[in-house]
């Protein structure tokens, strides 16, 4: 690995435990997340200069709580202890805790001690994000209070001497108004890293280590466009140059020049075999007479990895199989449902007749706003770069019903003048996500004096942090009229413009 000081997040169930590694990369430190299940011989082995207990939804005194051997706190590590990670290191300790008679949840006012190492340079009273019922009514021995709450007599409490540190609140929220500044003095002070973990660094450790590993062998890649594949092609287009062969699977459903615009910037920018299958006619013949969402998607997947396949075959001579795969597709989660690894489309079932010498995922240690900065480093355009999610299936979900040449060409044109103008009335940033629809619904209009019957646009724009709930996005009114005056106008076949706004739930952001 890149960095030299690591950072171990041991995940007990949380819900913010990605956001508390975020937050430790977010201060140039490495660190990584693995579940309470994972042995201390492991811990021991890892070279960890610190370790954080995340929180997790349970009481410790339950038997079927996660639990962690006591040893872990003797290893000579400094560990910070977050919510249930706090109230866990107490109880270990032999410390005592109690259910409050009801939840201590948002905003609190929280007073510190002067002399407490982890609250260095914090002003006495600042405001800290609660969420917890149970609570530490006594700390183990040794331990000195450091922060206190109207309702929480134990908001933090540290034991320097045995670099042991734990804090009710979460730190790692923005709600917490200092608590950057508190892992920072814990990374800093009391685990005393420096601070390595930086983008031009993770370039050109991982550079040099994919030269390598790779030799003179070759390497195959599939590029989607997709940001992650994206930036895995530049790396490793820095590390091998011509020995990469991305290959690019154009089903014609990509959005309007979409393709072009992948093709020329990898083959004007970057040092590789560059192969485009262009293959929209015989996807449009699988997908003839298909209206049922869930088979259309069926048939868009099994036929692309079909046809990336065979173009490997074809051009296969031994090598590598390379792979966009990013941290958070294959963190193991901690909540104690054993070997929960989560599959993910990036995650590509091999065939079992192509032998690979091996596969190479070189952005398998980072998050995505850091797959993004790498991007931008390697000179990826913005455009590639800040990508939108963009569904696999591509405009095969956005034109419901039956997928046509002449339905695709509208859907294009009409998300076409949705970008262009979301980008020149600067309203790109206000929302997470943006696309037109093609319901497959005809309505009556009139242009000049004649009757029309004819398409109806939807426009979708979502804001959301996570995709996982999402809100309709506010635009501008003025915005969303010139958005439907220029579609009618510039679009043949479209004469009404409707807004879609529903939340996330109940409806989803896209529409099959
Ligand atoms: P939904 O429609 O489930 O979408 O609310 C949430 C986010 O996921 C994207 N999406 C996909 N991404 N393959 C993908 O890579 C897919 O099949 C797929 N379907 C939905 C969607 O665009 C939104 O950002």
């Amino acid at each position: 690995m890149a960095a030299t000081e690591k950072i171990l997040v041991l995940d007990f169930g949380g819900q913010y435990n990605q956001l508390i590694a975020r937050r430790v990369r977010d201060q140039h430190v490495y660190c990584e997340i693995l579940p309470y299940t994972t042995p201390l011989s492991v811990i021991r082995a890892g070279g960890y200069r610190g370790v954080i207990f995340t929180g997790g939804p349970n009481s410790v005194y339950l038997e079927e709580s996660p639990h962690y051997s006591a040893d872990i706190l003797d290893l000579g590590i400094p560990v910070l202890g977050i919510c249930y990670g706090a109230q866990l290191m107490a109880w270990m300790l032999g410390g005592k805790i109690e259910r409050a008679p009801g939840r201590e949840y948002g905003r609190v006012e929280m007073r510190v001690s002067p002399n407490s190492l982890l609250f260095a340079g914090l002003p006495e009273a600042s405001v800290c994000w609660m969420s917890h019922t149970d609570y530490i009514s006594r700390p183990p021995e040794g331990f000195a209070v450091t922060a206190r709450t109207d309702s929480c007599p134990c908001a933090a409490m540290e034991d320097a001497a045995r670099g042991l540190y734990a804090v009710q609140f979460h730190p790692e929220v923005t709600h917490s108004e200092f608590g950057q500044q508190i892992l920072h003095n814990f990374l800093f002070l009391a685990c005393g890293v420096k601070g390595d973990w930086v983008m031009d660094n993770f370039i050109e450790e991982t550079v040099s280590r994919l030269r390598r590993e790779i030799g003179g062998q070759g390497v195959v890649l599939g590029l989607s466009g997709g940001v992650d594949s994206s930036v895995a092609a530049a790396l490793l287009s820095r590390a091998v140059g011509r020995q990469l062969t991305c290959v690019f699977v154009d089903q014609g459903l990509m959005r309007k020049d979409e393709g072009d615009f992948v093709e020329e910037t990898f083959t004007r920018l970057f040092d590789m075999n560059f192969v485009r299958v262009n293959c929209q006619e015989a996807f449009l013949s699988h997908l003839k007479g298909v209206t049922d969402p869930e088979a259309k998607r069926r048939i868009i997947g099994t036929e692309f990895y079909r046809v990336f396949w065979d173009e490997i075959r074809a051009r296969y001579s031994g090598g590598f199989f390379a792979q966009g795969t990013i941290y958070p597709d294959r963190i193991e989660s901690g909540k104690g449902d054993a070997a929960t690894i989560k599959t993910h489309h990036n995650q590509v079932k091999l065939p079992e007749d192509i032998a690979f010498s091996g596969v190479i995922e070189p952005l398998k240690d980072l998050f995505k706003d850091e797959v993004r900065r790498v991007g931008e480093k390697l000179g990826i355009p913005r455009e590639l770069v800040w990508r939108q999610p963009f569904p696999g299936p591509g405009l095969g979900v956005r034109v419901i019903g039956e997928v046509t040449a002449e339905r695709v060409k509208i859907l294009q044109e009409a998300d076409w003048v949705l970008r262009d103008e979301m980008k020149k009335s600067g309203c790109e940033d206000r929302a997470a996500q943006f696309f037109a629809v093609l319901p497959g619904v005809r309505t009556v209009g009139v242009m000049g004096d004649a009757r029309t019957y004819d398409e109806l646009i939807a426009i979708r724009a979502v804001t959301t942090d996570d995709f996982m709930t999402a809100d309709w996005a506010k635009l501008p009114y003025e915005v969303l009229g010139r958005i439907s005056n220029r579609i009618i106008n510039e679009v043949e076949h479209v004469n009404r413009v409707v807004y879609d706004i529903t939340s996330k739930p109940p409806g989803t952001v896209e529409w099959e």
